[in-house]
């Protein structure tokens, strides 16, 4: 009898195509705290409304740490070290907390005129190849593998090679995937080498300086590493996947390509509201409950799955009114989830703006009869994964 019931949970996520909300999360208004059936096989809550999405962000019972416990029921399979789950509280932990900060920060000298520049050269290549582009490929990914490739301080060649295991690492499988062992062991081997090679700059070359100091006897090359890793892995992951989806809302939005170029507010002043309309997160942020939790109308378990939905949180029509219209002036467009909430709020929201903004406003400015060269049904849209994006990003201008 049990096993008739849960098959009818609804599988959860929903839809990978990246172009419309799915429909499933307007009929979840009328159950914001609701069962489903995870890529894993394991039954967990997804949660809907903005407030309770908030609510188990900032409520310290529902932890993100614990998702990784040997038998928790689990989103889809780990594709990291179990301990790596908890990545800026091992950051915090091992006090490196400062080095990190020091180096996500934007106003770092000469960083905006290296994103500009960069920007601009890719956009020259794009040209001198001509038309059509690949804008993922050949834009926003080398874009933000550079930026973090800079901020770590390792070569840029290497940004290639460190990309291609995020396209594992990233995977929502039932199972393990060996390939995502293989290239943990890789990358950490790389960044290992790093902070013994002479030529490592930015935040590796600091980090291996601490080795010598010896209030940070504690650490192993690597935990350093990891460091490295990790924040590579996030960093690109994040930043890439949510230009590329900004560009997504551009090219198939003549709202938001109307207010990003002609309106009153410019590429910076619609970037909350185009945070908050992106669909860039193509799962739920995973909370395991560590007590009984009254959630709403549901009774959470200690030890059950939370998963917030932040796309539907977004698109609250009791928080942000028309949900579905794009409007750069919207006065609390910033109480968006993008960046998540609570204590494990994204560190980096100032250089993830900013990286989008001279990226956007760069092609804006220098193609402006940008427009998508395939049609729109034709974009192919990566399924299983923590995020979405298309495969390509065809253009023309
Ligand atoms: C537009 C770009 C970005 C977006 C949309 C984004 C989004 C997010 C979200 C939603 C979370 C919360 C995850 C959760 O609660 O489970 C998060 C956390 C995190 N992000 Fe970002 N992120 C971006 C850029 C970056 C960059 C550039 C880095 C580093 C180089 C970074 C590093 C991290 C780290 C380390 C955490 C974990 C924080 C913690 O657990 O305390 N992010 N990010």
């Amino acid at each position: 009898m049990t096993v008739v019931m849960t098959n009818e949970l609804p599988a959860f996520p929903f839809d990978w195509d990246g172009t419309r909300l799915p429909a499933e999360v307007e009929a979840l208004r009328a159950e914001p705290v609701r069962r489903v059936r995870t890529i894993a096989g394991a039954e967990a809550w997804l949660v809907s409304s903005y407030e309770l999405c908030r609510e188990v962000l900032e409520n310290p019972r529902f932890s993100l740490k614990d998702t990784s416990a040997p038998g928790a029921p689990r989103q889809y399979a780990l594709t990291i070290p179990p301990h790596v789950v908890n990545n800026m509280g091992n950051i915090t932990g091992a006090g490196l907390r400062k080095a990190v900060m020091k180096a996500i920060n934007p106003k770092a000298p000469g960083l905006e005129e290296w994103l500009r520049a960069r920007a601009g050269a890719l956009v020259d290549a794009l040209v001198a190849e001509g038309a059509p582009g690949e804008l993922r490929g050949a834009y926003a990914d080398p874009y933000s593998a550079g930026l973090h490739c800079r901020m770590l301080g390792i070569p840029e060649e290497d940004g290639p090679r460190l990309l291609r295991s995020l396209d594992v690492a990233f995977m929502n499988a039932p199972h393990e995937i060996e390939a995502a062992g293989l290239h943990w062991d890789r990358d950490i081997a790389y960044m290992t080498e790093r902070l013994d090679d002479p030529a490592t700059g930015g935040l590796m070359a600091e980090l291996a300086a601490l080795r010598e100091d010896p209030d940070y006897a504690h650490l192993t090359d690597e935990m350093l590493a990891t460091v490295g890793v990790t924040l590579f892995g996030a960093g690109v992951i994040s930043t890439a996947g949510f230009l590329t989806m900004a560009l997504v809302s551009v090219l198939t939005r003549p709202d938001v390509r109307e207010a990003l170029t002609t309106g009153a507010h410019g590429v910076a002043g619609a970037m909350d509201e185009l945070l908050r309309v992106n669909l860039s997160i193509g799962d739920g942020l995973p909370r395991l409950a560590t007590e009984d939790v009254r959630l709403g109308e549901v009774e959470v378990r200690a030890g059950e799955l939370v998963l917030v939905l932040v796309e539907a949180a977004n698109h609250d029509p009791e928080r942000f009114p028309d949900p579905l219209v794009f409007r750069p002036d919207r006065e609390n467009a910033a109480e968006h989830l993008s960046f998540g909430g609570g204590r494990h709020y994204c560190p980096a929201t100032a250089l993830g703006k900013r990286h989008a903004e001279i990226a956007l406003e760069t092609l804006l400015d220098r193609l402006p009869g940008l427009r998508l060269a395939v049609p729109v049904e034709q974009l192919v849209w990566r399924t299983n994964f923590m995020k979405r994006l298309p495969e390509r990003l065809p253009v023309a201008w």
